[in-house]
């Protein structure tokens, strides 16, 4: 008696198990039911991305995400698949808001925040005592500005290249990114030009993103980024001719 007893409670635990295991190998990949991730432990685990591949999902996702989100989402989509955790739990469509430059108010232009997000949570904040993270973000808004945007054409593109003019916006921010576009194209805001413009925006900063993060993980990656701020003694961008014309004022100095 005590035989069979001790044989089918061997029996029960095993299929119990191999419940278990069916249930969580259907929420999880196998990698994350392996890792006990803390989202606060930087860096976040990593692998090399295709920077083709990531730029077509972005294009395609900024049809329904818009800018900042189709960012986060063409790197941490992939992620979640070929890593597990921490990229499941995390909200990709939460940061929607990006759009226009943060809700409609043409600052910083969205893909440009969406990258500064990934960069800080794959190589963490500057809290860690590494400002990589930070300064690979910065790196990639001046590359921005400097940019004859969109440079990513996409292989199958909703609106003909021929259509999609190139400005160099000269400045991170939304307004004057998509204005100077605008006056050049002759396009409105909400045309199908100007919509995919931002598309291929989109897919270019999600690009080279990627290939700095590529580098990043095979240890190759020395930063060109820097903190304006430090530089200037104001936050700030590099463009000031550009609003304030032959006169830029002086900031008080720290003494003052
Ligand atoms: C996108 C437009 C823009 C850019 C680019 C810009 N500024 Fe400004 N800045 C402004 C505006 C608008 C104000 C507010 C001016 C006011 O109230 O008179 C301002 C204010 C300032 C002030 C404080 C006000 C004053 O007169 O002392 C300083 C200093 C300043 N900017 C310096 C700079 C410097 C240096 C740069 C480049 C590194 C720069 N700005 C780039 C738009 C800009």
């Amino acid at each position: 008696m005590a035989k069979i007893d001790v044989s089918r409670r061997q029996l029960f635990k095993g299929v119990g198990a191999l419940a278990l295991g069916l249930t969580l190998g259907k929420i999880l990949p196998p990698k994350a039911q392996a890792q006990k991730i803390n989202a606060s432990r930087w860096p976040w685990p990593y692998v090399k991305l295709d920077p083709k591949t990531t730029a077509e999902l972005a294009y395609e996702s900024w049809y329904h995400l818009y800018c900042g989100a189709a960012v986060i989402n063409s790197v941490f989509s992939q992620l979640r698949k070929k890593v597990g955790q921490p990229y499941l739990s995390f909200p990709i469509k939460g940061f929607m808001f990006a759009e226009g430059g943060v809700a409609g108010w043409g600052t910083i232009c969205g893909s440009l925040l969406g990258a500064n997000i990934v960069t800080n949570l794959i190589i963490g904040p500057r809290l860690t005592g590494n400002p990589t993270g930070t300064l690979m973000g910065s790196e990639i808004m001046q590359w921005y500005t400097e940019a004859k945007m969109p440079l990513y054409v996409p292989k199958n593109p909703k609106v003909s290249p021929d259509k999609i003019p190139h400005t160099v916006s000269n400045s991170p921010l939304c307004h004057i990114s998509v204005g100077k576009w605008m006056k050049k194209a002759h396009k409105a805001l909400h045309s199908p030009e100007r919509r995919d413009r931002c598309a291929r925006v989109t897919a270019s900063v999600a690009y080279h993103l990627v290939e700095l993060l590529n580098l990043w993980k095979e240890g190759k990656y020395e930063t060109e980024g820097e903190f304006p701020s430090g530089e200037f003694g104001i936050t700030a961008q590099y463009n000031c001719e550009d609003c304030h014309g032959e006169n830029v004022p002086e900031p008080p100095g720290e003494e003052d």
